[in-house]
């Protein structure tokens, strides 16, 4: 079974002054712009991300809208060129080329936009041929003379990215029975391997029992296939620098435990590893882009089930650095297995900065819905250089409290800390409860339970897991993270 993306086995991308050979035009237009002839108002005005087909003895022309001019930012021509590309492959398309004579600035977000809407889960249906939708096969990128070189630099770039996003949705929706801890794990290192400066290293029960690792293996214990810890090494910058720590939550099928869920939309905890997957993307993707940083990728996996051994309500368990939880619910387990991980990163490897990705609450979801990410930092510096990055590539995140104050949610008389507060601010209560292990290191927190996956996905999109944090935490370390 190939977990790579299947839906684009070998995309070309070409650099040209000119279409070669007879591709699908595709055409950007704005809010305004003269109508192509015999076309009425009423049936195409240019909102972002609407399209219109049409065709003459050259062949054909995807218009795709691109709403009011002044509103044009880069993810504009993500969004549209996604929606278009989206719409040709349905109409059997499998060779584009990208009119961006009049955007050479927005070069890698089309290419990203194209690349991430030719993704789709192939899943594991009958007959793969009948799904009603072409591969992309070839991609050009009309561009002026003197654009070229430049074309082909943000092309590259935005190419490693777009495709190391796929790869990672790919293997995100895979179901618990095909995916867990281990199986996660083997993947990584088969993923590291063709690439240059990266190390994994896996760490069995048997080593996080004697590293004293209490609550990944607290949490994994109700399960018959046991957790993991994913650690990957990426050193691209000075010997002397500090490193960047990135954690990511991989809980492989979140059933809630002993505490279990109810049983609607149940499947979608399927998706409750994409903290981790996004932490193991942006690990490929510094690789594969040749980023002057030091990076440590830090992935605590675990498959949250109930069973005879898992652990319950009341128990208190010892993490890495000694620190004790009470636990009062056992599906507020993403916590218990970062406290481990944050503290692993911040005693061995004394990082400059930690950021951590989870999917953690269900009421990030309520308080902010699907479109944007809470991002929960006391570093001003570092909440402005995410939230900047977040504009630039569409991974929305907005700015979420986590003062002392929330604390006290989490006071506990017989431990450490208690794994849960109450109800009231309770997004907040879990990321003040995640940054005690970081003590002094300057942490953020990026809850994405409700960008990690989309069941309604937007017209440049298709449902499913969006490889929310990649592009973003990218952006930010190509920009230069102030850590
Ligand atoms: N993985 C869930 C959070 C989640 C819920 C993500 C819904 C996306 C959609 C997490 O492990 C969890 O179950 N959190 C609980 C915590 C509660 C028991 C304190 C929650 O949010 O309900
Ligand atoms: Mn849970
Ligand atoms: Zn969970």
């Amino acid at each position: 079974m190939s977990l790579l993306p299947t839906t684009m086995p070998s995309l070309k991308i070409d650099v040209r002054t000119a279409p070669l050979g007879s591709p699908d035009l595709i055409t950007y237009f704005v809010k305004g712009d003269a109508l192509p002839a015999g076309v009425p108002l009423s049936e195409f005005d240019g909102t972002l991300c609407s399209t219109l087909v049409l065709r003459d003895k050259t062949g054909r022309t995807l218009v795709v809208g691109l709403g009011e001019k002044e509103k044009i930012e880069p993810d504009t021509l993500r969004r549209a060129t996604g929606a278009a590309i989206k719409h040709l492959l349905k109409i059997g398309g499998a060779e584009a080329a990208l009119d961006l004579t009049l955007y050479p600035d927005h070069i890698a977000p089309a290419v990203e936009g194209a690349i991430l809407a030719s993704y789709k889960f192939q899943g594991f249906g009958k007959d793969p041929a009948k799904k009603g939708r072409s591969t992309l096969a070839k991609l050009q990128l009309l561009v002026t003379e003197h654009e070229v070189t430049q074309a082909r630099v943000q092309a590259r770039d935005a190419e490693i990215i777009a495709t190391v996003t796929n790869t990672i949705r790919d293997i995100g929706n895979l179901p618990g029975n095909m995916l867990n801890p281990s199986i996660l794990a083997e993947k990584t290192q088969e993923l590291a391997k063709g690439r240059s400066g990266l190390t994994v290293k896996v760490w069995n029960e048997r080593h996080l029992e004697s590293e004293g690792f209490g609550g990944i293996l607290a949490v994994g214990k109700g399960s018959s296939h046991p957790p993991r810890l994913i650690v990957i090494e990426y050193m691209g910058g000075g010997k002397k620098d500090k490193p960047i720590a990135l954690v990511g939550k991989a809980v492989t099928f979140d059933t809630g435990g002993i505490s279990l869920k109810p049983g609607a939309q149940m499947d979608e905890m399927k998706w409750d590893k994409m903290g981790g997957l996004a932490v193991i993307g942006i690990m490929l993707a510094a690789a594969d882009l040749k980023l002057p940083v030091n990076l440590i990728g830090l992935i605590p996996s675990a498959e949250n089930m109930p069973g005879p051994d898992a652990y319950r309500p009341g128990d208190i368990i010892t993490t890495r650095d000694g620190k004790t939880i009470e636990v009062l619910n056992t599906d507020a387990e993403g916590r218990v297995i970062l406290a481990d991980a944050i503290a692993h990163a911040r005693l061995t490897y004394k990082p400059s900065a930690i950021l951590e990705y989870s999917t953690l609450t269900g009421a990030v979801v309520m308080a902010l819905g699907y479109r944007r990410a809470g991002l929960f930092t006391s570093e001003e510096k570092l909440r402005d250089a995410l939230v900047a990055a977040g504009k630039r590539t569409g991974e929305l995140v907005w700015p979420m409290p986590v003062d002392e104050e929330y604390k006290e949610g989490t006071q506990s008389e017989i431990a450490t800390v208690k794994q849960i507060g109450g109800r009231e601010g309770s997004a907040c209560i879990s990321a003040s409860f995640v940054k005690t292990w970081a003590e002094d290191t300057p942490f953020v927190h990026l809850d994405i339970a409700g960008t990690a996956w989309t069941t309604k996905p937007p017209a440049h999109l298709e449902g499913g897991a969006t490889g929310f944090g990649v592009r973003l935490t990218l952006q930010a370390l190509r920009a230069g993270l102030p850590v």
